[in-house]
């Protein structure tokens, strides 16, 4: 039986992913696992059973990922989980970009009380909202992640030239991209290029501000922005400048700033990228996924504090899962000690993530409560058999 404590409400659909073996609410005591969304984690005391913790989103800071670390608590995020979401708002954002919807229906607003007249107003003034279709339009996607991928590939479908830039694209990643995206080697190919560009992109110190004066200048005249990933990814200064210039014919942001609300050519969408039912359910079932394969199997699947390990399981095996510091020789120490207790380690895999270090033994043998001496070992954080 395992408890899972939820800090937030969290979707049915999550939930319903623990069977039999798990007491999960808000009320339970001496959790193994705790399912957070957005509450502070800071000034709890942790409890003295947990093994994990998994937020139903992406962003971590509400953890705290240094003591868990240190205490042998595997934190789990979600990454992904909102891509669909935030793809279909770029969708949306890239035509909301061409075809003056939005300053559109504002003017169809204005014609109320009209009566009879509107159906010719809307006639006669509907030309001052003529824009582009996407179609045969190049797109350039900066960071070909889990969004940027989805955004590639809907935008090709719907007839655009697709121009992918990601300097880290991973395995994974590669897998999932339309083969028709043509592959930027530098930035520059795709501000040189796109008369629409997306970022996609985590917020670092590389990044913020990357659409400034400088990089706009190497843009198309008359180039279309989107940025539905953070707000100081564009300098706004700067965009505001090129908008006024007419250099940039429309900026699309799920984060506007006072400065840009209510300028000509800015759409200013308030942070819905993410803001989806689907996008809920879909954290909470891949948060309880992968507490779930901790827990049972010792898997790590998305921690954001230890590395990424998982074997198949064999019945014929009892598991040893070993968090440790990732020091010289602990390997050959435990390898050691479990030999000297008569314990053969049938399958093996260890990683690293800076200074901490997990591995996942299956072993045969009598292990007699010998697994629980090798906590006390030096560097060896936390040792758990299933
Ligand atoms: N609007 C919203 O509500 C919302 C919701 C979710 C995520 N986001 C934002 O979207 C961003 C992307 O999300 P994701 O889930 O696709 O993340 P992800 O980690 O799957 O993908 C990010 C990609 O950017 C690439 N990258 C990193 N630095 C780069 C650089 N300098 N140049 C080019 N590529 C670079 C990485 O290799 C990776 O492939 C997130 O960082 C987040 O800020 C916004």
């Amino acid at each position: 039986m395992y408890n899972v404590k939820c800090l937030n409400k969290i979707s049915s659909v999550g939930l319903d992913r623990f069977g039999a073996n798990y007491t999960c609410g808000e009320d339970v005591e001496n959790p193994e696992a705790i399912l957070v969304r957005s509450a502070s984690m800071h000034e709890m005391e942790l409890p003295s059973n947990l093994l994990a913790i998994a937020r139903a989103g992406a962003g971590v800071n509400n953890i705290p990922l240094d003591k868990c670390s240190e205490a042998g608590i595997c934190v789990f995020n979600t990454p992904g989980a909102n891509a669909n979401a935030v793809k279909e708002l770029v969708i949306a954002g890239l035509l909301l970009a061409s075809r003056k919807i939005v300053s559109g229906i504002e003017w169809a607003k204005s014609l109320k009380g009209k009566g009879a007249e509107v159906g010719k107003l809307v006639e006669k003034g509907k030309s001052q909202f003529v824009g582009p279709e996407i179609s045969g339009k190049r797109l350039g996607v900066i960071g070909l992640g889990a969004i940027g991928i989805l955004v590639a590939n809907a935008a090709k479908s719907l007839g655009m030239e697709v121009y992918g830039y990601d300097p880290y694209l991973s395995v994974d990643a590669a897998w999932g991209l339309s083969r028709s995206t043509k592959h930027a080697q530098t930035l520059d190919e795709i501000y040189a290029n796109c008369d629409y560009i997306t970022v996609h992109v985590p917020l670092t110190p590389d990044t913020k501000e990357m659409i400034n004066a400088e990089s706009i200048a190497k843009m198309q005249d008359h180039v279309r922005i989107l940025n539905f990933a953070r707000g100081d990814l564009v300098n706004s200064a700067d965009l505001l400048k090129a908008l006024a210039d007419g250099k940039v014919a429309s900026y699309v942001t799920d984060f506007p700033t006072d400065e840009m609300l209510g300028v000509e050519g800015v759409v200013a969408v308030p942070h819905l990228g993410a803001s989806t039912p689907e996008s809920e359910d879909n954290c909470a079932r891949m948060a309880a996924d992968e507490l779930k394969d901790y827990l049972e199997n010792g898997n790590i699947l998305h921690s954001v504090n230890l590395p990424n390990v998982s074997m198949p399981r064999d019945p014929a095996f009892s598991r040893i899962c070993i968090i440790h510091r990732n020091v010289p020789n602990t390997i050959s120490l435990l390898a050691g000690k479990l030999a000297e207790f008569g314990i053969n380690i049938e399958n093996m895999q260890s990683k690293s993530r800076k200074d901490y270090a997990y591995t996942l033994l299956d072993v045969t043998g009598d292990l007699n409560g010998n697994a629980a001496k090798i906590e006390e070992f030096p560097d060896i954080i936390k040792v758990r058999v299933i």
